[in-house]
């Protein structure tokens, strides 16, 4: 257990700008901050950061919170693990260590043994043993100390269990350590999974352990070149950059992230002064690596080793780069080198102007590659065109899609129009491009229950606005104790431009208008009269003295009805904001579902505009509710 005073003082010593902005790139935006969500694919900035108020929120998610909820958020810490880094981040001591370790918390388990075992591996470099072996091939590949000590390399005895019995030693749980993905068994006997291997920690974004790759240092038969750490609750192979912990600063800083495929390639560049560079560890990168890096960039480069077989399987995940609207620059090296071995060879200087003079987009990449591959074969050839046009149509912007469709009509010499033709059919299979790529069936399921929830929001706050008016049509508001304003007045002036949907409101609302242009201000009895027939229900219904809100829609809508009264016109104000927020929200996916059936290189530009016009109305009430929903 962490003392209260303790926690207390962290919390008083952090900033949550300071924080926030190890993750995301903040911009100053009047007396806050703003950025794209690290929680969403946005693409204009829903969220903010408060200084005053030291909280954060995100109106695409609608997540908020202190500095601490961030960090559970976007990391998925522990409310532990926040106090900690947040601790470590501003100086206060915490004394945690082994007594910690008997928390009912799973991951905060498996992290303690990690680090334990990183301290270990560590330790074992400097053992004669260690010595002998793993520092003298370090030395003899030229890593530097510094280095080491940055990735926190280590070295894992050549024997069955030193880590096991360390471990046991200091009272660690067997089947943690095996959950850990530390050891393995056979015949019920169990053995440490690394032994007699380099190893590379891999770090999660705030700088604690949570996985291994091991690389063999003397070459043995039948012997993989890495043995990784298996997936566990703490590590999730597809959500991680090798080097991402060390380099996420400088990416932010240089607004661009190279990615390379070793950890000896991050480390070498690293030391070379290039520090803007993580590891997808060898495979072809995912979504959620995109979306890490997204969160400090949008520019990539990523730097292919020299053989033509990994960048064929590579190039399947780089769609996913366009989707996401990242810039993104590819550079392949010679045969049988990669960015290691050749920095190494030309030094940092000759290397930087090599990736200079190599990078091209992606497009031109893939069409030279296929190009060279398949020049003389018309059937492949066709096939590859088709691939390339599919790449091209998966990038939202339609301005770049229609320059990278010039580029590739260029050099595939193949005319504009057929290209264009080509793509139109694929984008208007698709139902909405802006939603990435899962299967079609699932994005439509997920549309109508979108859009179903949005109906009954409006619905809602509809008949939300026009109770206010039935209730309160007659009612003053007090500003600041001076002046009176009348309710109606105010009313009719706020819901000018909005459309209701609910024909019956619309006509309640008319009535209300009318008899105002006439100097008469109304109550629910004015509709008692027969010729209101048809919307006297309606009224009646919302004017009922006990109007109950259902729990359910108070939780879903967060109204609170008890002191509407004390506070009738910000009660008013938010409702018809949210009315029009959602209104505005239905606008947008309306829009984008025209966009998505168009032609998109001929009017998308329209639609493009007017759907960014109405994300910043959107952003603007989204900005106006967060300040009366926080007060
Ligand atoms: P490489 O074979 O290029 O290794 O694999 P490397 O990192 O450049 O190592 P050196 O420089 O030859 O010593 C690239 C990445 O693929 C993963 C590792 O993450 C490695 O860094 N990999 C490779 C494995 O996971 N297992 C393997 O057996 C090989
Ligand atoms: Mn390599």
């Amino acid at each position: 257990m962490i003392e209260e005073s303790v926690i207390q003082e962290i919390k008083d010593r952090s900033d949550i700008v300071e924080v926030v902005g190890d993750f995301v790139s903040l911009k100053k935006s009047g007396s806050n901050y703003k950025a794209l969500s690290p929680f969403t694919d946005e693409k204009t900035p829903s969220f903010f950061v408060s200084p005053s108020k030291q909280i954060f929120k995100c109106f695409s998610t609608g997540k908020g919170g202190d500095a601490i909820e961030f960090l559970r958020e976007v990391d998925s810490m522990t409310y532990i693990e926040a106090i900690k880094f947040l601790g470590e981040k501003y100086g206060v001591e915490i004394n945690d260590s082994e007594q910690d370790y008997n928390t009912n918390n799973e991951k905060e388990s498996l992290m303690i043994i990690l680090n334990k075992s990183k301290d270990f591996y560590k330790d074992n470099l400097n053992s004669d043993e260690g010595k002998s072996i793993a520092l003298s091939y370090l030395e003899h590949r030229n890593v530097s100390r510094d280095m080491i000590e940055k990735f926190e390399i280590g070295y894992s005895l050549d024997q069955w269990n030193s880590l096991l019995d360390y471990l046991s030693k200091n009272q660690f749980n067997e089947d943690q350590i095996q959950k850990a993905g530390l050891i393995l068994e056979k015949n019920d006997k169990k053995y440490d999974r690394f032994r007699n291997r380099l190893i590379f920690p891999i770090h999660n974004i705030s700088g604690k352990v949570i996985a291994f790759g091991a690389r063999i240092i003397s070459e043995k038969k039948n012997q993989p070149k890495y043995v990784n750490s298996p997936e566990t609750p703490l590590y999730v192979k597809s959500n991680v950059l090798y080097g991402l912990y060390q380099a996420k600063n400088i990416i932010r800083k240089s607004d661009n992230c190279i990615l390379v495929e070793g950890y000896t390639d991050v480390i070498s560049l690293f030391q070379i002064g290039i520090e803007n560079v993580v590891s997808s560890s060898g495979t072809s990168l995912t979504i959620n690596q995109i979306k890490l890096i997204s969160r400090y960039t949008k520019n990539i480069t990523i730097l292919f080793d020299g053989d033509k077989a990994g960048i064929n399987a590579s190039l399947r995940g780089m769609d996913l780069i366009l989707e996401n609207d990242l810039n993104v620059k590819i550079v392949s090296f010679p045969e049988g080198e990669d960015p290691d071995s050749y920095s190494k060879a030309v030094g940092k200087d000759k290397f930087l102007d090599y990736v200079k003079s190599k990078e091209t987009n992606l497009i031109t990449f893939k069409v030279d590659l296929l190009n060279s591959t398949y020049k003389d074969d018309p059937v492949k050839k066709s096939e590859m065109i088709f691939d390339i046009v599919k790449s091209i149509s998966k990038i939202p912007n339609s301005i770049k899609r229609s320059v990278f469709i010039k580029e590739a009509s260029n050099s595939l010499d193949i005319s504009e129009q057929a290209l264009i033709t080509e793509m139109n059919k694929l984008l208007m299979n698709s139902e909405n491009k802006f939603t990435q790529s899962k299967n079609y069936i699932n994005i439509e399921k997920e549309e109508t229950a979108k859009k179903k929830e949005i109906n009954s929001a409006i619905n809602f706050y509809e008949r939300e606005c026009v109770r206010m008016l039935v209730n309160y049509g007659t009612s003053d508001f007090e500003v600041l104790g001076l002046d009176r304003k009348s309710f109606i007045e105010y009313f009719l002036n706020e819901i000018e431009d909005i459309e209701f949907e609910n024909k019956n409101y619309l006509k309640i609302i008319e009535v209300f208008k009318n008899e105002f242009k006439s100097n008469r201000v109304i109550d629910i009895n004015y509709f008692l009269d027969d010729k209101y027939n048809d919307i006297k229900e309606d009224v009646i219904d919302l004017s009922a003295n006990k109007y109950e809100i259902s729990k359910q829609w108070k939780d879903k809508f967060n109204i609170h009805v008890s002191d509407e009264i004390d506070s009738l016109k910000k009660t008013t104000y938010t409702n018809i904001l949210r009315l029009k927020f959602r209104l505005i929200r239905k606008m947008i996916k309306d829009n984008l579902k025209n966009l998505s059936k168009s032609d998109m290189i001929n009017i998308d530009k329209e639609t493009l505009e007017l759907h960014n016009k109405l994300k910043s109305a959107e952003m603007e009430i989204a900005k106006q509710l967060g300040n009366v929903t926080t007060v």
